[in-house]
């Protein structure tokens, strides 16, 4: 018999055909969000799952669904699945870095650009009819990315591929804070020091956040952090929703404590906090950081690639590219 398999979300029609050559395969071309008893309901004897940020898969639904042998996820984070549930009931668990990075990387820096250069808010001005006369010597006045001092929280793959962009690129002054110093070697060929967390927020221009959520990341940037910043700084956040405390940054922004904020991802998305949506000095795109196309498709590939082998088929059956817990590879063999 096929294994059988359950795409959560709608993804590429010829990439999914690729699914169907190994398995049954449930799919949601409707790409609506399942709930919690759906979830669980359509998850009912299938052994891998095709999943995204928008599910939680956590001990309970594990234990509902005990047929479940591999959670493939389409997403370098993997914060809404709990690996040492699946670890501990043998369920591996895959994400898709690497081929995201340099995607991301650009997005953050468009981000970074649109925000400290007003892009949003002049754009929206213009479009209200409301650009009547020009040469107004201080009309949307940013401040400058070139020249100035990026400070990066999380310096992982796309920290540097951004760290490279602003020193190479920019001219940027660039420091970071990490939970790990990177070896010299490292920061050499990414052109950034290291600094502890309060540096980092005292001494930025553009603070820029890419730091993996986990309870340890959970409101890394609070009313107390975000008092540390320059009144003239601007804060750029493509992490996960919950490391910023979304109301306390809507309160820094409305007082004008900082600058100006882009924001990618949200507390609760795809809801936003109502008092982020009426700022002017915010730019807000929805989770689009990892959003090129051949980027989504590359990630949708690999997600698949890792469904089909962890499933012992295709021609890298039984080695997954990207496994998040690899022990429950050896714990099968
Ligand atoms: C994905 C992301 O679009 O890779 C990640 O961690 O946040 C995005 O690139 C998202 O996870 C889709 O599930």
């Amino acid at each position: 018999m096929r294994p059988a398999v359950l795409a959560t979300r709608a993804t590429f029609p010829d990439i999914a055909d690729r699914l169907r050559e190994h398995f049954d395969v449930e799919d949601n071309s409707s790409d609506t969000v399942f709930s919690r008893e759906e979830l669980v309901r359509r998850l009912q004897g299938k052994q891998g799952v095709m999943s995204t940020g928008s599910e939680r898969i956590d001990a309970a639904l594990l234990d509902a669904c005990p047929q479940l042998r591999a959670v493939c996820n389409v997403g370098v984070g993997y914060n809404n699945v709990d690996v040492d549930a699946c670890t501990a009931r043998r369920v591996l668990v895959t994400n898709t870095p690497d081929v995201l990075t340099e995607t991301t990387a650009d997005f953050g820096f468009a981000l970074m650009m649109a925000t400290a250069r007003r892009i949003t808010e002049s754009e929206h001005f213009l479009r209200r009819g409301e650009w009547t006369k020009t040469g107004v010597h201080d009309m949307f006045v940013g401040s400058d990315i070139h020249g100035a001092t990026l400070g990066i929280l999380g310096m992982g793959r796309i920290g540097r591929a951004i760290a490279r962009r602003a020193a190479l690129g920019f001219g940027m002054r660039v420091i970071y804070h990490n939970r790990t110093r990177l070896p010299a070697a490292v920061e050499t060929e990414c052109r950034a020091a290291y600094v502890d967390k309060q540096s980092l927020l005292r001494q930025a221009d553009h603070l820029m956040l890419v730091v993996p959520y986990s309870p340890s990341s959970h409101h890394a940037i609070g009313h107390a952090e975000l008092a540390l910043m320059k009144p003239g700084a601007t804060l750029t956040h493509i992490a996960r929703g919950g490391v910023v405390d979304d109301a306390a940054l809507a309160l820094a922004l409305k007082e004008r404590r900082i600058a100006a904020a882009g924001l990618d991802v949200f507390e609760g998305e795809p809801t936003v906090h109502a008092d982020l949506l009426a700022l002017p000095n915010v730019v807000l795109t929805p989770h689009i950081g990892s959003a090129s196309v051949s980027t989504r498709r590359a990630m949708a590939s690999l997600t698949i690639d890792n469904l089909i082998a962890a499933l012992g088929c295709g021609p890298q059956a039984g080695k997954p590219p990207t496994p998040v817990n690899p022990a429950v590879l050896q714990a099968w063999r």
